[in-house]
């Protein structure tokens, strides 16, 4: 509860996502000038009018996000998103295949864009979400919602209502349940605004799935690789609790530590462990994907030494899961040492 001058702030509610009068009052909320955060397939939105600047100035304010982070404008179909961004030919193709999906596109912005959504970049970030209570909340509000993952900014993200509540319930106005999202990691962010297409952000569509269509795709995932833009942290993501990346975990242990392992499979070594998240026991990345933002957040609730996460091999969702592991252990890094562009928030 944060406290004000009024007393303590009452949390806000959370409707069911599949109800209509839910949907009809969240879309008035949106048109208002409100926040309001709504369930999509990869993770929770903090979703505002993105045609509103006062709005999309609420979100920055709400989740510590720096301004120099531009948000994605989410659209109900691919007409809308020709609305606010200019569409080459290989949009129209990639949102034929993926849309509605996860799969973000970067393209050169029109005039329907406020310069705070896209940090005063010339470019906007586009997505379509095919979850049934984002379309129709969109739909609803008669506008494209600007929103981040409805989370703190640099922490992990929210995969369920309650995460929620439980970081920003508070501060904005109110929160759709759609249950569990079914992908689990963010879209994939594709920008076509360069010289050539390139992949700033490994997320729900795999890469693999993007090339069979493109050709091979030239990958700017690595912040120190990027140098376009403002924006992106190495460190995001993150855990509380310290997080390292270990392939023989075990012998790391110190005595005494209490420490978490975060694996794709069952280890043989559990009982070392104070605590053991398993992301999937066959091994399956998709089923991973889905648990991994929710485990991250139980290991990080129990006051661990320190959270030890294997590897995960870097194919399909996996290069997703890596990518967000590397960033939760990289070491803290003030904002003004990052000249990284844009694509974690
Ligand atoms: O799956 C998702 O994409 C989720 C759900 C809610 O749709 N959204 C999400 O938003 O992950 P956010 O703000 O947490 O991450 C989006 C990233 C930002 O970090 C930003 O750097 C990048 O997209 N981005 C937005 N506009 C951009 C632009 N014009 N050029 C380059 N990157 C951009
Ligand atoms: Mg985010």
């Amino acid at each position: 509860m944060l406290e004000f001058s009024g007393g303590i702030v009452p949390s806000a509610a959370i409707l069911d996502a599949s109800d209509p009068l839910a949907i009809e009052k969240a879309a008035g909320i949106i048109r208002k000038g409100g926040l309001v955060a709504f369930p999509t397939e990869t993770v929770y939105g903090l979703g505002a009018n993105s045609e509103d600047p006062l709005a999309v100035a609420r979100i920055f304010e709400v989740k510590g996000r720096p301004r120099i982070d531009p948000v994605i404008v989410h659209v109900a179909d691919p007409a809308s998103a020709a609305r606010y961004g200019r569409l080459p030919d290989l949009a129209q193709v990639l949102m034929k295949r993926f849309w509605p999906g996860a799969l973000t596109l970067v393209v050169e912005k029109t005039d329907a864009v406020p310069p705070i959504v896209t940090a005063g970049l010339d470019t906007v970030a586009v997505r379509n979400p095919s979850h049934p209570a984002a379309l129709a909340l969109i739909r609803a509000s008669g506008c494209g919602i600007a929103a981040p993952s409805a989370n703190m900014f640099g922490y992990v993200s929210p995969t369920t209502a309650q995460h929620v509540a439980e970081q920003l319930g508070n501060r904005i106005d109110l929160i759709l349940d759609g249950g569990p999202c079914s992908i689990g990691v963010e879209s994939t962010i594709l920008s076509l605004a360069g010289a050539v297409p390139s992949v700033l952000r490994a997320g729900g569509i795999p890469l693999e799935e993007i090339e069979a269509l493109t050709g091979k795709l030239t990958v700017l995932i690595h912040a120190e690789q990027r140098p376009m833009a403002p924006g992106q942290l190495k460190r995001h993501y993150a855990t509380q609790t310290r997080l390292v990346i270990s392939a023989e975990a075990a012998q790391d242990l110190r005595p005494g530590e209490r420490a978490g392992l975060l694996s794709l499979s069952m280890p043989g070594d559990s009982e070392k462990y104070a605590a053991v998240e398993v992301l999937s026991a066959s091994g399956n990345l998709k089923e991973a994907a889905a648990n991994f933002f929710g485990a991250l957040r139980r290991l990080d609730s129990l006051s661990l030494d320190r959270i030890i996460a294997r590897p995960i091999p870097e194919e399909g969702l996996g290069l997703a899961l890596m990518d967000r592991l590397r960033r939760a252990s990289a070491a803290e890094t003030p904002p003004e040492a990052d000249s990284g562009p844009p694509t974690a928030g």
